[in-house]
């Protein structure tokens, strides 16, 4: 039997309609646009096709897009000084500094210096302690993504078996405590974890995200688990998922493809953070 493929790219159409009609009502009520500052600092290309989807996206949904490029030589001082402005711009209710930086800026110091409130990418330390604790705060777009395809393919999560492969600030760790907020008895794995086929062999969910094509092999999945690729991984074949997508879905019970799963589903969540983030600002 053959997996149930999630369908990502249908499901983050479904939610950016959904937010574009929000916006709708909330620019009639408030007679502004919700904007989505978004921050480039060099060429790289991946980045670069990321930051244009995002503002299409924005777009789309009818905010306002404000995106800021910046050389590669671009100093850490320089970055804070834009940070700083546009925690200051009334027009501009998310931030988003594309990730990775060059070397000669630090991260956590420009994480650190958005608003926490305009923090639409949840990467702010006191967002993470608020998803930590269980206070309303921003989720990553990622996780929070993986976890809306999960609950439209699965319904209730309560009382599953979870199985996080990847412990990244940005993935691993928000999703295994959004999976933990899901009543999920959950796993964090990662490179380290001695015999990782057993762990994840006991997984009605599987979300990999550690950035290894192939890595998750099609005989450690439980016939009828859902399986959930955060992977995107450009190799000489085109792109593929920490996932052995062939072998895992002749067993899963549903699974996403790379790409048209998680992916779409990253924008969708920025966009309705974005609208989230306006709102608390001016509901
Ligand atoms: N780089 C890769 N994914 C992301 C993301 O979700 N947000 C930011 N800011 N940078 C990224």
């Amino acid at each position: 039997m053959s997996a149930a493929i999630i369908d990502g790219k249908a499901a983050a159409q479904a939610l950016r309609d959904r937010i574009a009609d929000e916006v709708g009502r909330f620019r009639s009520a408030t007679r502004r646009a919700p904007g989505l500052a978004v921050v480039l600092v060099g060429e790289d290309p991946a980045s670069a096709v990321y930051v244009r989807s995002k503002g299409k996206a924005t777009i789309a949904a009818g905010m306002e897009s404000f995106e800021h490029r910046l050389p590669a030589d671009t100093s850490e001082e320089h970055l804070l000084a834009l940070v700083e402005k546009l925690n200051h711009d009334p027009t501009v209710d998310g931030i988003l500094v594309q990730l990775p930086l060059p070397a000669q800026i630090d991260e956590s110091a420009i994480i650190l210096a958005i608003d926490p409130d305009k923090d639409v990418d949840g990467f702010h330390p006191v967002n993470a302690g608020r998803l930590a604790t269980g206070l309303p705060g921003f989720v990553p777009c990622t996780p929070l993504g993986c976890l809306k395809l999960l609950q439209a393919a699965l319904g209730d999560l309560r009382g599953k078996e979870a199985v996080v492969v990847g412990r990244s600030n940005i993935v691993g760790k928000p999703m295994a405590l959004l999976l933990l907020g899901a009543d999920c008895t959950v796993t964090l794995a990662h490179s380290r974890t001695r015999d990782l086929p057993e762990v994840v062999r006991r997984a009605d969910i599987v979300v990999a995200a550690v950035g290894r094509p192939g890595l998750v092999r099609g005989e450690w999945i439980k016939p009828g688990a859902a399986v959930i690729d955060v992977g995107i991984n450009r190799t000489e074949g085109g792109l593929t998922g920490d996932v052995d997508y062939p072998a895992a879905s002749a067993v899963a019970g549903a699974i996403t493809p790379v790409p048209g799963g998680v992916g779409p589903m990253t924008i969708a969540c920025l966009i309705r953070n974005t609208l989230v983030a306006a709102a608390r600002r001016d509901g």
